[in-house]
């Protein structure tokens, strides 16, 4: 079986004598799910409405306990309900607002409280704003950031060291193909999201070797409250993005959970939604954002300066 060398401790005594022996894990045990037991849960955020939830369904479907955490309680119970009836799993709700770092810090002492050990976990909690930035709103956009970004460090940070300790656990953050290239109309958006992906591919290069995996989900468009919630008509979304490219959130999640099974870094749902993203990679910016200002409703809606 193939196997990695991983040094967990690159000091040396003076004799050159590693002072932790080093530490072999096989591919094998990096590439599953950790298996769901009675006392591990996976934290999935922004389980209250769209892809989190699904999210939750599909592990849930999977044998896994989960802790449904975003701000609004009642859909959350309602799901828990729905969860437990349907495949047996322990299901429980933290109404949390991720921007206050307080109520990000009480999460663990939350789930030790309950006995139990967080194994997988979904920052998937997320928003956007609209329109150019010189017409933002300062408080949105440093919730945006707040949501998007400083919790999905915050919730790492707090989780992936036990998972480290135990070798066991799995990480799944949601960005979005707005992470491939600079999104105006939407520019905090699109760089919360490129800072998602860059975070996770590279914690996910840290970890290889210590039984934890790390993917970043990065759909396109997905049929949920999303737009509408940043104040765009159906009918904007549907201009903006053509049909063929939109997605079903419960599709979305099961490539999601599939791709944390296969230990993927990267899953982008869709093939015409990876031929999108790789294009706006590749493509010179000098010639796709002129074009991208033109399309996006939220800047033809605005006056010129
Ligand atoms: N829909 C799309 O087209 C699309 C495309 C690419 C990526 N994404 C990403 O997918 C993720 C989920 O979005 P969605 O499409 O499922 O939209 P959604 O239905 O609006 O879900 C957003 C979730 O984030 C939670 N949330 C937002 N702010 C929060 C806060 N301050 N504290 C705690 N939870 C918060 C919301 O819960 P509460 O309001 O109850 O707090 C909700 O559960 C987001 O990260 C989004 O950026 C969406």
């Amino acid at each position: 079986m193939p196997s990695r060398e991983l040094h967990l401790n690159a000091a040396k005594p003076a004799d050159g004598a590693p002072i932790v022996a080093p530490l072999r894990l096989p591919y094998a045990l990096e590439m599953a799910l950790p298996t769901p037991k009675e006392n591990t849960t996976a934290l999935v955020t922004g389980a209250s409405s769209g892809i989190g939830a699904d999210i939750a369904r599909e592990l849930a479907r999977r044998g896994h306990g989960v802790t449904l955490v975003a701000r609004r309680e009642d859909p959350m119970l309602v799901l828990a309900d729905e969860l437990t009836g349907a495949h047996g799993v322990r299901a429980e709700v933290i109404a949390a607002d991720l921007t206050d770092a307080d109520a990000r810090a009480g999460l663990p002492a939350q789930l030790d409280a309950r006995g139990l050990t967080a194994d997988i976990l979904v920052n998937n909690a997320g928003f956007t704003t609209m329109g150019p930035v010189h017409r933002a709103d300062r408080a949105a956009e440093l919730a945006l950031v707040r949501t998007n970004v400083e919790a999905v460090v915050d919730l790492c940070t707090l989780f992936v060291p036990g998972m480290v300790t135990r070798h066991r656990g799995a990480v799944l953050n949601t960005a979005s193909t707005a992470a491939f290239q600079p999104l105006p109309g939407q520019a905090g958006y699109g760089a919360s999201k490129a800072f998602v992906l860059s975070y996770g591919r590279a914690m996910g290069a840290e970890l290889r070797g210590t039984g934890v995996t790390v993917t970043t989900l990065c759909p396109g468009p997905v049929e949920t409250g999303f737009a509408e919630a940043a104040g765009m008509t159906d009918d904007e979304a549907g201009e903006a993005l053509p049909k063929f490219m939109w997605l079903p959130a419960a599709d979305v999640a099961k490539a999601a959970v599939d791709g944390l099974d296969a230990g993927r870094a990267v899953v982008i749902p869709g093939a015409a939604n990876r031929a999108a993203a790789s294009l706006a990679h590749l493509a010179p910016k000098a010639w796709i954002l002129p074009l991208m200002v033109q399309r996006h409703p939220a800047l033809k809606q605005a006056p010129k300066p």
